[in-house]
């Protein structure tokens, strides 16, 4: 027979792990919506530059205009990447760390590194470059061989952006141990 105290905290034990499983699926959700958002706003940036080139092969001026006007894509990429890191790491202090000890977190952890450098640092690097390169070839009206180089640098970066999410779904779906 279990005494009124014993119940007590049996409930209360019971509400908690509602709560903290309440937690894990709302952090789960945004972590997704994070997802969706930068993949999503990654292929809008890829679909913006192909545009760009065609416009910028017909009219330089209006190709950079579209340029410009892309980089509203970027923003809300970083948007989605900032949500996923931010409910990525609630997950982890919800579930004490577990994830952390096996192998497909440690490998997407890497991973995550890499986006990063690959993004916000090298892509962000070689994107302001080549728009300066653009804004100076039309300003004196001359050709750019350093455009094209920078057009297929810019190119690699997305191609090896959508690897590395699409390796880190993989990783998180499979859960390789
Ligand atoms: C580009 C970055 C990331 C992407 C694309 C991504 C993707 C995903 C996906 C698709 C899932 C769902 C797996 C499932 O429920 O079957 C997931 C779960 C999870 N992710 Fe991420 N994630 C990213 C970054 C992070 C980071 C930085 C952390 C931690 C610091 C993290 C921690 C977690 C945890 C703890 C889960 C929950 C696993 C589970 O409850 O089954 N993620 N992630």
């Amino acid at each position: 027979m279990q005494t009124r105290q014993e119940i007590k905290s049996e409930k209360s034990q019971s509400i908690q792990i509602m709560n903290t499983s309440t937690a894990l699926h709302i952090c789960l959700v945004l972590h997704l919506s994070g997802l969706v958002l930068m993949a999503g706003m990654s292929i809008a940036d890829f679909i913006a530059y192909r545009s760009f080139w065609k416009q910028y092969a017909i009219n330089k001026q209006e190709g950079l205009t579209m340029l410009n006007a892309a980089s509203a894509y970027q923003r809300v990429m970083a948007i989605g990447a900032i949500l996923l890191l931010i409910t990525g790491v609630g997950m982890m202090a919800l579930t004490h760390g577990v994830f952390g000890e096996q192998l497909w977190m440690r490998i997407k952890i890497g991973i995550v590194v890499l986006i990063l450098i690959n993004g916000p640092v090298i892509g962000r690097m070689q994107g302001t470059k080549l728009k300066k390169l653009i804004e100076k070839s039309i300003l004196h009206d001359t050709p750019d061989l350093r455009i094209s180089v920078l057009r297929s640098r810019v190119n690699l970066i997305s191609v090896a952006n959508f690897i590395f999410l699409i390796s880190i779904v993989v990783l998180s779906i499979f859960k390789f141990n």
